[in-house]
């Protein structure tokens, strides 16, 4: 695991665009996971300025999100299909059909999250998967004490991720209870992975992710059994680099 220190915010998600952009250009009919919340909106900015000055298409990219709340219709502005279509795809080239939501309102979930696994395995399986973390070290909707070798399932989610997410509901009786999020062996599957962090509020998340080893209580260790992991943070979100480094991790400290 890889772990790139920058000043801010936008170094950060100009860090992480860079990457997913020479992907995209090197291989232009890659598959992409991609992540919601305020810490990705930066690098989508990014990819999409970069698609209109320079004309990086993603016509032929596939792309599969994380996860989505239960309960939501994709036209719900707090649905991460409403969020994808706004933040990125309704701004780029690429073809709604090529984009993957998982359904938080199929008929049948457990079915609709087969599927999904399914789905992402007929593409070839994702060769970069975009992550952010949570606070209490959740990667997509993983809560802590999910199983390493889970793959996509509904999830109940944490009174803490509630909380957190109802900043974008009028109150947290809004926020869905339950989701639908890829399982953390699915996201350990695809080939290579960025997380990005920023701010105080992740400082925590990213000291843990560094220094423990990995423990199903704290579901985003699990990405140090991966081989091709980069973190990208910023100061806030790693203010001390008196670290002691856990096996297999580097630090490259641009700040
Ligand atoms: P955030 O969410 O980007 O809104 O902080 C990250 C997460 O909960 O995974």
């Amino acid at each position: 695991m890889k772990v790139i220190r920058v000043n801010d915010y936008e170094t950060m998600s100009k860090k992480g665009a860079e990457i997913i952009i020479s992907l995209v250009q090197s291989n232009p009919e890659t598959t992409l996971g991609l992540a919601t919340g305020s810490t990705p909106i930066g690098l989508y900015e990014n990819l999409i300025q970069d698609h209109k000055e320079n004309g990086t298409s993603y016509k032929k990219i596939t792309t599969f999100n994380l996860d989505e709340y239960m309960g939501l219709d994709g036209d719900h502005p707090q649905s991460y299909r409403y969020f994808m279509d706004h933040q990125l795809f309704n701004h780029i080239d690429i073809p709604k059909e090529q984009t993957h939501v998982p359904n938080g309102n199929a008929a049948n979930m457990e079915e609709e999250a087969q599927n999904y696994d399914n789905q992402i395995k007929a593409h070839g399986g994702i060769q970069l998967q975009l992550l952010g973390i949570g606070n209490n070290g959740h990667i997509g909707f993983n809560e802590p004490g999910t199983a390493f070798d889970s793959r996509t399932h509904i999830v109940q989610l944490d009174e803490s991720t509630r909380k957190a997410n109802s900043r974008f509901f009028d109150s947290i009786d809004e926020v869905p209870t339950h989701a639908i999020t890829m399982g953390i062996q699915t996201i350990l599957e695809s080939k290579q992975i960025i997380l990005l962090a920023s701010g105080a509020s992740k400082a925590d998340a990213i000291h843990k992710l560094i220094t423990e080893e990995p423990n199903e209580d704290f579901p985003a260790s699990a990405l140090k059994q991966h081989d091709n992991v980069i973190v990208i943070v910023d100061k806030d979100a790693l203010p001390d680099t008196n670290l002691k480094l856990t096996d297999g991790i580097t630090l490259e400290d641009l700040a």
